[in-house]
């Protein structure tokens, strides 16, 4: 049976593409069709092109809005035959069209414990409230904005002398251990029950 493939799109430094492309590399049911950013400037694109996965840029900026960069993006993970999308620190809002086009098939990372602090700064809201804890967040993408259904969760303990970079650089090392293995069996099980 061939692999199952997937789309994995970045914004930055691509460390869960990396995990992501790491892991699969090992196995041979799920692989990575393409990597996705939405603009050249993006360190990902160079551990992308490193691990000999092939990349696209999508650049956000040169379309009038969200609907025709989101269509673009849904065409490029379609003419690579790609059936799931996973957004890995990917910093664009995409078009609900997405969800229709891909639905349930499309999942994101968030680095809080969902609900609490969606958006684009989790990581310095949750050190500006004070929580004690906070963590990381697998969901499947809905219409709205870091709401879809979750599909994993695990904490991270914040410290006191904690700042928002060493906070982070927690965070990441469970994003990296759980992603790729949530997105292997969330793609597996997805493609049973079709
Ligand atoms: C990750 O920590 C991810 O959780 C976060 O961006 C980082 C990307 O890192 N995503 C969001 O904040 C989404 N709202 P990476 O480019 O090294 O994978």
């Amino acid at each position: 049976m061939s692999a199952i493939r997937i789309a994995v799109l970045i914004s930055g430094s691509g460390s869960n593409m990396a995990a992501i492309a790491d892991h699969l590399s090992e196995r041979s049911d799920v692989e990575i069709g393409i990597v996705v950013s939405d603009r050249h400037d993006v360190a990902g694109l160079l551990r992308a092109e490193e691990r000999g996965l092939p990349t696209t840029v999508v650049d956000w900026k040169s379309f009038p809005d969200r609907e025709t960069f989101t269509a673009a993006v849904c065409d490029v993970v379609d003419a690579s035959r790609c059936t799931f999308m996973v957004l890995a620190g990917f910093m664009r809002i995409l078009a609900p069209t997405a969800v229709e086009r891909f639905p349930g098939r499309i999942l994101n990372i968030h680095p809080s414990l969902l609900p609490s602090f969606p958006g684009a700064h989790a990581v310095e809201e949750a050190l500006a409230h004070g929580v004690r804890v906070t963590g990381v967040t697998i969901h499947v993408v809905d219409e709205l904005v870091d709401n879809g259904p979750i599909v994993a969760q695990e904490s991270v303990d914040v410290f006191p002398d904690d700042d928002a970079a060493s906070l982070h650089a927690r965070i990441q090392t469970v994003e990296h251990r759980l992603y790729p293995q949530v997105v292997a069996d969330f793609v597996i099980g997805g493609s049973e029950q079709r």
